[in-house]
Order: structure tokens, then C-alpha cells, then sequence
């Protein structure tokens, strides 16, 4: 490709002036070089996969409402940084320019509160299960609401992202202050009663993950934990935001947190995932070496304790048809946030998929590791043989593994729960549209299995359900595209007993329009969320549903896909909701919605839903 100097000159301005701009007069600028030079720079580098949203790439119209600073963010420490890496330092900022709709908000955008935050109690919604087994099943007393309150909800307030495309970090919630990450890095305390902030805190990364609060002795909020794209983890004060430490659990240029980390007796458990999948679309990318896993660290100081990885060292396999070499196994990544055996001191984590051929037998299972060492107890594959990342498609490119797929990970953590028999057992539930469950008594015997929906690349069953320990609760997304999808599709709200995985009730929800396009999709990609009475779903078309918890008849629906005032002032939209669920507390029920990934309906808001007061 060749550059013309106008195109250089024109950016060297914007960049702020560095020596090569200076010989030239700014009048020399053809006003269309740029975008000429940016359509360019677009087209060779970034067009195949987000024209086609490859591997859920944001579609250019998605990119186009970021913002430069965020794009120029993506390319250079974000998920975007090995894509960004190929481009030099001028190229990155005149696609980023041209692409971002250069309409910046300021980035804080919060009206402050008042006063100091102080705590009067306990958290009333905490990590991201709502408890350690990730029941995602609210008491009444935590939930402030019982089902006969929820026709009565209505709006109290709405939150606007400044500058985002997605909100995805679900909530932890106390009676003064919701706890929120985002898009743009930055963390907020808001005011539980008018979204004032009582603090904020920038991450220097997307926080995608739901916070977990460590409570002092005497049961009050004390240290905000969370992880940002950037591998980082972060220990903050609860009550003024600021950073007590931060670590690095990085050990490969593309290793990220998406999951929530755990936190038990001291220790935090953080999964580790990673954006190799989308470098191995690259010809010339040697696939793979990202290693899945979980890393302990010590929640006082960061010190790092253990960590267990789902792959061994990869090493030569081959070589690709372009000659490039393969190397594994590799991949495997924890999408999900551990679930905590206190009784039997272990931790359950479920895997992803494998990234280069052959796949191991740690991808797509749910594996028990001591909690104090991280040692394997068991493992339990469901699938065995699972390999995929982002060159395979319609057309494969040479780093498509060749079992090319299923892509049926675990994105939703295990859930341990105590039948009314008192026998433990842990509910799984997999992309593959399949529940199982497990004894953990007996090295995690798979006691039952059935299918639930046909399987998809957002599942099945994506990111999570709930239990009270008598049902199963199932969203099921369904979404079209998974050439080993079995089945009709089956999106929607599914309940099951528990103990047998016997069918008690579905609720199938057909699409929306006649069209596909996520805009319709019924999709329950996002975890269902339970309180006694009714469950609580978000779905891809933005709907936000609450079910009665007997046959599924539909208690209430709010539209989320549309404009919202926000109490910050930041101009904000709903659409999709997924990957964060809905937050029950102290009378409210939250919910984030916007997310700008595999072409479903980007949004930058944050919903607060109360009982109207009259
Ligand atoms: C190999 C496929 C691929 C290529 C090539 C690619 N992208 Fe992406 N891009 C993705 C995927 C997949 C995501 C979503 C990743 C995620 O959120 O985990 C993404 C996300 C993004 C985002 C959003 C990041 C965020 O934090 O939300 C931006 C901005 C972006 N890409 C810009 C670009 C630009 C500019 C180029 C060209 C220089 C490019 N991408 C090239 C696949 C690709």
C-alpha cells in the first residue's frame, strides 16, 4: 500500500503535531484523503471479520457509534491489540477517527452525591451467582420484593454509559450503592436512590465482569474486586473507590477476564479467558498457545497463590495448509465465574473449547480443583473433541482446527445446590443446549443429562440459570448458525426438577418479526434470576420479562430497546440483553442492557425498576 503525504500530514495535525507534519502547509490536505486512505486501512484489516461478524465482531455500523478514543482503546491495550499491533501507531488513529463518530462525552459524566457513602449493612447482592454456589436464587429478605409486588414495577431511574456500545457488568447491589463496571474502564458507586455517584474508579480497561464485595468483620462492604479486559485485577475501597492494589494475571499477549472472580476465606478465584480465537483467523498467526485456567491470588495484597491451567504446554502439531505452524493443545478458556464447595473444599469451574487441533480432555467440562491448591479432583468432558476458533466459518481459513467445532463450552458456571432429600447436587448447563446433573459426591458421575435446546454459538444455555434446589430454571437462547445444533429451536424460559431433570414446564417465545435479526430473537443468552414466585429474564430483542416460577405465564415485560432519560445526562438506548443477568434487591430490580456483539443491538444503559410509590 502507498501513503500519500496528505494523508500523513492530515493526521500528524490531529495527532497533535509530531516532526514530519511541519514542512507541510495544513491547505495541502485533500479533505477526502483520509477517508479514502481510512476506507482502505478498513477494508484490508478489519472488513472480513466485521462485515461479517466473525466470532461476534461488532458490526461497522457498532463501530461507527464508538467512540475514536474507545476504538484507538480496542487497538491498542483492548481486545483489538493483536489486530492493532499490525497497524503502526498513524494508521490506528486515522481508522479510529474516521470510524468513531468523534461525538466524545465526557468521559465521566456523573453527577456527584452529596455526601459520603456509609454502609448500614451487608450486601444485599453480591458476586456473581448472587452467593457462592451461584444459585442466582434471591432470598426474599435480600430481594425487597415478593412476585405479587411485580406488577407493580416501574422505572425509578436510568444510568447512561458514557461513550459505551454494551453494558455487561451485572451489579452488586447494597441498600446505598449499585456497583457497575464498563465499556469505557470506568467503575461507578451509584446512589441507589437517584444514580448519583458516590465515587468512580478507571480501570484503564472494559470491566465486563460483575464486581464481588469481601465485607469486613462485622459484615459491612469493605474491598471491590473485578477484572478488566486487559488481564488486570483490581481491589478497590467500597466506600471512596480508591485502588488498594492492582495485579496483572496475564500470561499471554491475548489472555483477558471476562468472567466474575470468586472470593472465599481470603482467596480470589479468577477465570481466565482470552481473544486468541479471533488471532488464529489470521493465515500467518501460529495457532495457539493461550492456556485456560483460574489464578488464585490472596484478596489482601494480590500475591498470587496457584494456578491451574486447562491444557498443558503447547507444543508443535503440525502445520497448517498454509505451512504455518500448529501448535497445542491449546485454548479451553473459563468463560465463567468458579462456584465454591466450601463443604468439600473445592471449586467448579466450566471450560470452553479448545483452540488448535488435537482438542484435550479438559475443554467443555466441569472440573473440581482443591480450593487451596488448585490440584484437579476430577474432570467430567461432555463433550469430548471440541476444537474451533475464528477461522472456521462458512469459507475456513488454514488455523480452523479440524474438528472444527461444535463450540459447546461451559459459558455458565456449574451450580451446586441441596435437594430436598439433603443430597448435594451440581447443575450444568452447556452451549450444546444440554443440562446435566452431577454427583458431586461421586467425582462429578454425570446423574442425569437432556437436552433443552438445539445448541448454538450463544447457546443453549450461554451464561447461566437458577435454582432453589426443587427447579431448575433454563433460559435458552437458540440462536441460528451452529451447524451441530440438534433440534428445533427452543428459545426461552424452561424449568426442570432438579433432582431428575424431569420436565416441569417451557415457555417457548417465537421471534418477534418474521426476519432473523437479533432485533426479534426471543433469545435468553443472559441468566435467568430467581426469587420465590417468578424468574427474571432479558432477551436478545431487549425485552425484559418476568415469568411466574408454576407454567411460566409472563408476570410483566418492559421494552429496554428504545431511548432512556438518564439522571447523568448522558444521551443512552437499550437493546439487547445478555451476557449480565437481572440484579433482584432492596425493592429493585436492575438490569443493564446494550450489547454491540454478534450483530445483536448495541446500548449503553443502566435500568432501575421499582414498586411505584404512590
Ligand atoms: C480476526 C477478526 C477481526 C479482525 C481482523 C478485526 N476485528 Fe475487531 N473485533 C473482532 C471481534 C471478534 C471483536 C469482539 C471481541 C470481543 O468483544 O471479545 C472485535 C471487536 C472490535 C472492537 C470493539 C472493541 C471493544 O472493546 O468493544 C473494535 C473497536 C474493533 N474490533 C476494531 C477493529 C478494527 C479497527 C480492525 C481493523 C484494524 C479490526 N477490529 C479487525 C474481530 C476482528
Amino acid at each position: 500500500m502507498t501513503r500519500s503525504v496528505s494523508v500523513v500530514l492530515g493526521l500528524v495535525l490531529a495527532l497533535g503535531g509530531c516532526s514530519i507534519a511541519d514542512e507541510q502547509p495544513e491547505e495541502q490536505l485533500a479533505p477526502s484523503g483520509q477517508a479514502v486512505r481510512a476506507e482502505a486501512l478498513y477494508a484490508e484489516n478489519c472488513a472480513s471479520c466485521h462485515d461479517e461478524q466473525v466470532a461476534g465482531a461488532p458490526s461497522r455500523e457498532a463501530l461507527e457509534g464508538m467512540t475514536p478514543a474507545a476504538i484507538t482503546a480496542a487497538l491498542t491495550t483492548g481486545v483489538m491489540r493483536e489486530q492493532g499491533n499490525a497497524l503502526d501507531r498513524v494508521d490506528r488513529f486515522i481508522l479510529a477517527e474516521y470510524l468513531g463518530d468523534g461525538a466524545a462525552e465526557a468521559d465521566v459524566a456523573v453527577d456527584y452525591c452529596a455526601d459520603r457513602l456509609q454502609f448500614a449493612g451487608a450486601p444485599l447482592w453480591n458476586r456473581w451467582g448472587v452467593d457462592k454456589r451461584n444459585s442466582r436464587f434471591q432470598t426474599e429478605q435480600s430481594a425487597g420484593l415478593s412476585a405479587s409486588d411485580i406488577p407493580e414495577l416501574e422505572l425509578a431511574w436510568a444510568f447512561g454509559f458514557p461513550g459505551a456500545q454494551r453494558a455487561r457488568s451485572q451489579p452488586a447491589v447494597t441498600r446505598e450503592a449499585i456497583f457497575t463496571g464498563s465499556q469505557s474502564g470506568r467503575v461507578y458507586a451509584l446512589d441507589t436512590e437517584t444514580g448519583c455517584a458516590w465515587w468512580t474508579y478507571e480501570a484503564g480497561a472494559e470491566v465486563r465482569n460483575a464486581p464481588v464485595i469481601a465485607e469486613a468483620s462485622n459484615g459491612r462492604p469493605e474491598t471491590l474486586y473485578f477484572g478488566d479486559v486487559d488481564g488486570r485485577v483490581h481491589a478497590v475501597d467500597t466506600l471512596t473507590g480508591e485502588e488498594k492494589w492492582t495485579r496483572s494475571i496475564k500470561d499471554h499477549p491475548d489472555g483477558t477476564i471476562t468472567g466474575s472472580i470468586s472470593l472465599h476465606d481470603g482467596i480470589l478465584f479468577v477465570p481466565m479467558s482470552s481473544t486468541e480465537v479471533i488471532s488464529a483467523y489470521a493465515d500467518d498467526y501460529e495457532c495457539c498457545t493461550f492456556r485456560g485456567g483460574v489464578t488464585a491470588l490472596n484478596a489482601k495484597n494480590g500475591e498470587h497463590l496457584w494456578r491451574w491451567y486447562t491444557t498443558g504446554k503447547p507444543t508443535n502439531a503440525g502445520k497448517s495448509s498454509k505451512g504455518v505452524d500448529i501448535l497445542a493443545p491449546s485454548g479451553a478458556p473459563v468463560w465463567s465465574t468458579p462456584t465454591i464447595d466450601v463443604e468439600r473444599g473445592l471449586l467448579y469451574v466450566g471450560t470452553g473449547e479448545n483452540y488448535s487441533s488435537p482438542a484435550n480432555d479438559k475443554s467443555d467440562a466441569i472440573v473440581a480443583l482443591d480450593l487451596k491448591s488448585g490440584r484437579e479432583r476430577w474432570i467430567t468432558q461432555t463433550i469430548a473433541g471440541d476444537s474451533w476458533n475464528a477461522a472456521c466459518g462458512r469459507d475456513p481459513r488454514a488455523n480452523c482446527p479440524e474438528e472444527d467445532g461444535p463450540d459447546f463450552d461451559f459459558g455458565a458456571p456449574p451450580i451446586l445446590t441441596t435437594l430436598a432429600s439433603g443430597k448435594d447436587i451440581l447443575l450444568a448447563g452447556q452451549k450444546s443446549g444440554e443440562i446435566f446433573g452431577l454427583d458431586p459426591d461421586d467425582d462429578g458421575q454425570i446423574l442425569w443429562r437432556r437436552r433443552v435446546g438445539m445448541g448454538g454459538f450463544n447457546g443453549g444455555i450461554h451464561w447461566g440459570m437458577a435454582s432453589d434446589g426443587q427447579t431448575l430454571w433454563v433460559g435458552i437462547a437458540d440462536t441460528p448458525g451452529n451447524r451441530f445444533a440438534e433440534g428445533p429451536p427452543r428459545p426461552g424460559i424452561h424449568a426442570f426438577e432438579a433432582a431428575t431433570g424431569k420436565p416441569l414446564w417451557s415457555r417457548i417465545e417465537p421471534p418477534t418479526c418474521p426476519e432473523v435479526s437479533y432485533a426479534c430473537m426471543t433469545a435468553l443468552s443472559a441468566p435467568p434470576t430467581a426469587i420465590r414466585g417468578a424468574i427474571f429474564a432479558g432477551a436478545h430483542n431487549g425485552r425484559l420479562l418476568a415469568y411466574s416460577d408454576k407454567d411460566g405465564a409472563v408476570l410483566w415485560k418492559q421494552e429496554t430497546n428504545r431511548a432512556f432519560e438518564t439522571v447523568n445526562g448522558v444521551e443512552a438506548k437499550g437493546g439487547t440483553i445478555d451476557s449480565a443477568g437481572v440484579v433482584v434487591a432492596g425493592g429493585m430490580v436492575i438490569v443493564n442492557s446494550g450489547y454491540d456483539k454478534f450483530g445483536e443491538i448495541p446500548g449503553n444503559v443502566l435500568l432501575v425498576y421499582r414498586v411505584k410509590k404512590d
